[in-house]
């Protein structure tokens, strides 16, 4: 039993090591692992949008952690800050105040260009709206994080592939998004976020425009990438049932902070 267990947290750690190793420097990610092994630490984080005094406080003295591998379903009305910490956690988006380390770096204080390869190794980010390049085809919008990240052409057409059969959306590889489905965009959506295996997969409403046949299928299709890839999941959702079947913890956001945090012992593996 015991070596079963001690099995059990070696491979856990090995996991999370080459995951963490694929996104940070050798040196600092030995470093890292040792010293932290969450993949989300937020301190007294907060977002003012507008005057400091007077403005909207969309995220107001939040402290989150979450570890590798968890999903984690983030519930909470319109307008209690749920987008704007998924933006900060991305890298979209930088707090007014407050510290996060995520994926063992201290975000706000790397350079443009090492948030911008954060952003491109670490994080992949499934919108509500897909937000897909209109006049793109599908494998142009799947290839482009892969262009950005300064992949080959040889290399990025074999994942491209490789990401678009995932999803189950090779036949429509030369559609643009006018020409595909609300679920067909959200695969390619998907697929987009997953070329690069992130660690970090950050999902904001992305069954909130589909009808709840496809929304079913694409929520599946989210949690069979997340448990392949080995990533740690924040998903935004309205839909508790939703929360309670998919995610292993469910946080409650209200007027920017956290309210509430349970463990859900009943999710679907
Ligand atoms: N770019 C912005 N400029 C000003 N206020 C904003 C901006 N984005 C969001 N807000 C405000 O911040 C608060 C939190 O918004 P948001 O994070 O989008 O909440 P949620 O995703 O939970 O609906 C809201 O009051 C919203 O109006
Ligand atoms: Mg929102």
């Amino acid at each position: 039993m015991l070596a079963a267990l001690s099995n059990l947290i070696s491979v856990t750690f090995r996991n999370f090591s080459a995951k963490l190793a694929a996104c940070t420097n050798h040196r600092q990610s030995l470093l890292t692992v040792s010293l932290l092994p969450s993949m989300i630490h937020a301190s007294r984080l907060t977002k003012t949008y507008g005057d400091p005094v007077s403005g909207v406080k969309a995220i107001d003295g939040l402290n989150l952690k979450i570890e590798s591998g968890q999903r984690v379903a983030l519930l909470g009305r319109s307008g209690s800050g749920k987008t704007t910490l998924l933006n900060i956690l991305a890298g979209l988006d930088r707090p007014t105040s407050g510290e996060l380390i995520a994926a063992g770096k201290s975000l706000f204080e790397l350079s443009p260009a090492e948030i911008a390869h954060y952003r491109m190794t670490c994080v992949g980010v499934v919108f509500q709206s897909f937000q897909l390049i209109a006049h793109r085809t599908a494998m142009q919008n799947v290839e482009l994080p892969l262009i950005l990240a300064g992949m080959n052409a040889a290399n990025r057409k074999q994942r491209v592939n490789e990401c678009l059969e995932r999803v189950g959306i090779d036949h429509r590889r030369t559609h643009t998004p006018t020409q595909m489905s609300g679920g067909e965009q959200q695969r390619v959506a998907i697929a987009r976020a997953i070329t690069a295996k992130p660690p970090l997969l950050l999902a904001d409403e992305p069954t909130g425009n589909l009808d709840s046949q496809t929304a079913d299928k694409v929520t599946q299709l989210i949690l069979d990438v997340v448990a392949e890839n080995n990533s740690t999941l924040v998903l935004i959702t309205h839909d508790r049932e939703l929360a309670d079947t998919c995610a292993t913890r469910t946080i409650h956001m209200q007027d920017g902070r956290l309210i509430s945090d349970e463990v859900n012992v009943e999710a679907r593996s």
